[in-house]
């Protein structure tokens, strides 16, 4: 079982005395320092790190543990270091630490420093990537949505607004890491400062330049601080800075000698570092799985390792997109919710053949540890469970949005409404008549990301930020117009990261701009928690009602309940599992209130999605929620059943199914 966080559980007293004893304990250290001083440093004439004055090299794989459940941590940590790792690599989300202004998250899964020491005590040195800026395939690469309350604020360059805030949380953090560095007896050897600037257009030296003070100001001037960017000269050149120790990154495919020369035109002298040697690639919905052949791996990993460099595997676990965390790349192509990269550790942490391969080279090169590697978790298929409709979204509103809506004549984007994630829904009512299919539109592809569209709770279809900006509807004059908009992923990579979402721009019904909106911003979130409050006076949700042709393939976004208990008699019951929707379409899937993250068989190519064990229970029925919110395989006449089924092998490489309405736009940022 997991240790809690003593900082947070211990009465003040206690907490006090105990910090007392640590300062004592930290002044003997330091009278000791000097008998065994623990340092890390460059020796720029032997070309390679000095570990405690003795030449060393990293071999080192990225883990994020916030893709990771807290639960699984030391296990996947135990697999790194028993396929010869000598060092893990980890950004830092600040996003998922500070989701609100001034707000910090650090227990639970969110407790980097306990995982730090976990790496530690498992003799894993650490490589800190803590941003500010991530990229990772992460929301908005890891910055906070709220940075875009303030409107044109350029990121990652000197907008003084961006360093303020910047500042404040690199204030935070580095603070927090300060005393796991190396040299205060700690597992972080190096730090990164940003994150593949070059590949931004700001190219803004005095950002850099402000990083680098800050850095230095809260870790000292011992630490070695690195900068990392493609192996292109044109990328390095805006991404390094002098005293920024420069890095490249390549995958097997790269020429690894010319590689090695774009780092030494800006590093003569020094270790090699290759900082991302992509194991996979990353994948978008709609598209085939990624993968990456273990040979190509294996024979390249050699090759570098051969060249006497450093190495980083990006990544040795992807691990999972829980709730709503994937990023996206534009033009619009949003990443799914597993995270798996054909790593050598699969997303549920399984030891695959590229692992056992990867583990074969290392072997060469350095001694790789003895004794059992721990076996892949057993998973278990608990079958089928039947869902029933609970309510439709516009039935709940009372549930999901208690405080009413925000009423407004032009839409507002989440931002404005303060809600960063998931779902909010845009009222207003028919201006005219629209008997006949009347053209609803959003002219400058304003739907952020995808807006699920009712008339008097009659679907109507489906408008999508890259492809369908225009659906006709029917309805009388009056008739309620609702738009349940989904934030499908903040962009990650590229210029145009300020990603804002919601209803971004107006919306025009046969040309006319409609106005008087209704917003409600909703909180699927702690609804799904208390599904329990959700019966009182309606009694169970109205029959679906047919759509003008072509929508007859929409039912109305509604909520699906049902529960499975685990088995008894069979022995370490709960285990793994993956669940995947036959005949599903779209939607989120909650087990027990963890948000397991987003489904989309109907586009591929992930199929099912990954379920820890720790959030199942054996005390009592596991509860599953479900949000569909294009069409549901059941119906109520005639009574169809919805099911959602347990499996025991993932899916996440299936053959893609593009929607009849998804076509390719010409390249543009929308
Ligand atoms: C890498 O490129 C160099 C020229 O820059 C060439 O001599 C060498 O053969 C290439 N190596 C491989 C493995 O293709
Ligand atoms: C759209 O507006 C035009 C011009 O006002 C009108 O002639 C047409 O009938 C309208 N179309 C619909 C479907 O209402
Ligand atoms: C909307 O309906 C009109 C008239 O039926 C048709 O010409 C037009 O192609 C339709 N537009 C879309 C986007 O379906
Ligand atoms: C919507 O249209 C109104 C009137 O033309 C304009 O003032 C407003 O800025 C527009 N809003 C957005 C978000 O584009
Ligand atoms: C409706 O959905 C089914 C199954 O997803 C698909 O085969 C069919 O083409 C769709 N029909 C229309 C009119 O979109
Ligand atoms: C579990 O589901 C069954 C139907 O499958 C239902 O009768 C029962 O009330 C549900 N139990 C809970 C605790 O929701």
């Amino acid at each position: 079982m997991e240790r809690k966080g003593w900082r947070v559980d211990m009465p003040g007293v206690v907490r006090i005395l105990s910090l007392l004893l640590v300062s004592l304990l930290l002044g003997t250290a330091r009278g000791l320092r000097n008998v065994s001083q623990k340092t890390f440093t460059i020796d720029y004439n032997r070309h390679c790190f000095l570990k405690d004055g003795q030449p060393f090299r990293y071999i080192s794989g990225s883990i994020h543990y916030f893709r990771v459940p807290r639960f699984y941590w030391k296990d996947r940590l135990l697999k790194m270091k028993m396929a010869g790792l000598n060092a893990i690599q980890i950004y830092v989300p600040w996003n998922f630490h500070e989701p609100q202004p001034g707000q910090y998250q650090f227990s639970e899964d969110h407790d980097v420093e306990y995982f730090l020491q976990l790496a530690h005590e498992l003799g894993l040195l650490v490589v800190l990537r803590p941003g500010p800026y991530i990229c990772a395939e992460w929301d908005m690469g890891g910055l906070p949505a709220w940075l875009l309350e303030k409107e044109n604020i350029v990121l990652r360059s000197s907008d003084p607004d961006y360093l303020a805030a910047v500042d404040k949380w690199l204030g935070v953090i580095l603070p927090k890491m300060k005393p796991l560095l190396y040299q205060n007896g700690g597992p972080i050897i190096t730090v990164q400062v940003e994150n593949e600037y070059g590949s931004y257009f700001a190219c803004d030296y005095d950002y850099l330049r402000f990083l680098q003070t800050r850095f230095r100001y809260h870790l000292g001037n011992e630490v070695t601080l690195f900068t990392t960017d493609g192996s292109n000269e044109k990328l390095v050149q805006c991404g390094a800075l002098q005293g920024l120790y420069a890095t490249v990154d390549f995958g097997p495919g790269a020429n690894i000698t010319d590689a090695f020369l774009i780092q030494r035109k800006y590093e003569p002298k020094g270790p090699l570092i290759n900082s991302e040697f992509y194991t996979g690639w990353l994948d978008h919905w709609g598209q085939p799985h990624s993968t990456v052949k273990t040979e190509a791996v294996a024979s390249s990993l050699q090759e570098i390792l051969a060249h006497g460099a450093n190495v980083n595997l990006y990544m040795f676990i992807g691990g999972t997109n829980f709730a709503y965390w994937n990023g996206a790349n534009t033009p619009y192509q949003p990443q799914p919710t597993s995270y798996d990269y054909d790593a050598p550790l699969s997303e549920a942490g399984d030891l695959t053949e590229k692992y056992f391969a990867v583990r074969d080279v290392i072997r060469k090169f350095e001694k790789v540890p003895e004794g059992p590697i721990p076996p892949s978790t057993p998973k278990f298929a608990y079958g089928k469970v039947a869902l029933k409709k609970l309510k439709t979204v516009e039935e709940s509103l009372n549930i999901l949005c208690p405080n009413g809506p925000i009423k407004s004549v032009y839409p507002l984007t989440f931002i404005q409404v303060k809600q960063y994630f998931g779902f909010v829904l845009y009222r207003t009512t028919l201006p005219e008549d629209c008997s006949n299919p009347t053209p609803l539109s959003s002219p400058f592809s304003g739907v952020h990301d995808r807006a699920y569209v009712s008339v008097d709770g009659v679907p109507q279809g489906i408008l999508d930020r890259s492809n369908v900006i225009t659906l006709n509807i029917t309805g009388k004059a009056g008739a309620t117009l609702d738009l349940l908009v989904e934030n499908m992923g903040r962009v990650n990579y590229g210029h145009f990261i300020n990603d804002y979402k919601g209803l971004i721009s107006n919306l025009t019904l046969n040309s006319t701009i409609l106005t008087d909106w209704m917003i409600f911003p909703l909180d699927t979130e702690s609804a799904v928690c208390h599904l329990g409050g959700w019966h009182g006076s309606d009694h169970g949700s109205r029959h679906d009602k047919a759509g003008p042709l072509g929508a007859s393939n929409y039912t109305v976004p509604a909520f699906y309940v049902g529960n499975f208990s685990i088995p008894s008699g069979i022995p370490d019951l709960p285990q793994d599992t993956f669940i995947q929707f036959p005949g599903w379409t779209k939607g989120q899937v909650w087990i027990n209130g963890f948000n397991l993250g987003r489904y989309w068989p109907a586009r591929g190519p992930q199929m099912t999605l990954f379920v820890p064990r720790h959030i199942l229970v054996t005390s009592a029925p596991n509860t599953i929620a479900v949000l569909e919110l294009e069409r549901a395989p059941c119906s109520d006449s005639p009574p169809e059943p919805c099911t959602v089924e347990f499996v025991d092998k993932p899916v996440i490489s299936a053959a893609v199914a593009y929607s009849p309405l998804f076509q390719d736009l010409p390249d543009q940022d929308l």
